[in-house]
């Protein structure tokens, strides 16, 4: 029985004292390493600092973003955007002429006004080359005819046949028309176009006034083809809005 006690204990002598102090010789041994990597790598650093130091001096490139920058123009002060010498004001007049959309409902629509009689001088003069004599020759897109063709086999889509506002037509050819020219033509002559195109697909009379109310009152064959907003609401449910 003793013999076979004193067994257990021997190994649990080796385990207790042999094998820290083992770990303890491998530890020292992985540190020494460790310090000379460190070394090693400080002594990079050190060179790499050395060299940019060196090179730092040196002057700049001829040309490139080391030269001295050009001095900012001049600039009102309080101005935003001054501080980093960025942009120009813009004014209203500036703003206006961006600011040209019309709305179905004939918001944006300018002052002015024009008859289809003069219209038809400035269509000769500008459109027909594109449109043709009557607007339904070509090359270009045609712009009159096909009412009531849509539903059929053969449906033509033209101003006439298929715009729903008037109000579309004369912001369409204030910013697109003549096309190599535009914005070229004054919103008198927008407005006197506007009639001559409403008039060529027997909308408008050759002598009705065409401006800001009008355009926006005239009833084009197709407003009501389209289909509108879907009028379900957005959820089966009301919202929850208190202690929910
Ligand atoms: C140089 C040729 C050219 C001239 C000149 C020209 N247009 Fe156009 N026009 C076009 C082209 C091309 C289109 C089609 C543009 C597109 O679909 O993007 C077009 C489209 C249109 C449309 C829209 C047609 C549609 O149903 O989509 C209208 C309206 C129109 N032009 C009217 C005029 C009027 C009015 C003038 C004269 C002030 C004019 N155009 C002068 C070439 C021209």
């Amino acid at each position: 029985m003793y013999p076979h006690n004193n067994q257990p204990t021997a190994a649990a002598l080796v385990v207790t004292l042999f094998l820290p102090l083992f770990s303890l010789v491998l530890l020292t041994l992985a540190c020494g390493q460790k310090t000379d990597d460190q070394n090693a790598t400080e002594k990079q650093d050190k060179a790499g600092a050395e060299a940019q130091e060196q090179s730092s001096p040196k002057p700049a490139p001829a040309t490139g973003a080391g030269q001295a920058r050009p001095t900012a123009p001049t600039r009102t002060p309080g101005v935003s955007g001054e501080r980093l010498g960025l942009g120009t004001p813009v004014g209203p007049e500036v703003y206006a002429a961006w600011d040209i959309d019309v709305m179905p409902d004939g918001r944006g629509l300018p002052p002015g006004s024009g008859t289809a009689k003069k219209g038809a001088k400035l269509y000769k003069k500008y459109c027909v080359a594109c449109h043709g004599a009557t607007g339904k020759e070509g090359p270009m897109d045609k712009l009159v005819g096909g009412i009531g063709s849509l539903a059929t086999a053969s449906p033509l889509q033209t101003v006439g046949s298929y715009w729903p506002y008037a109000t579309t037509l004369f912001d369409y050819l204030r910013r697109s028309m003549p096309m190599q020219a535009p914005q070229t033509l004054s919103n008198d002559e927008i407005y006197s176009l506007t009639g001559y195109v409403l008039f060529l697909n027997e909308i408008v009379g050759e002598d009705e006034v065409m401006n800001s109310t009008s355009v926006a009152a005239v009833k084009m064959p197709n407003r009501n083809g389209f289909i509108t907003a879907d009028s379900r609401p957005d959820t089966a449910n009301d919202a929850c809005m208190n202690d929910c």
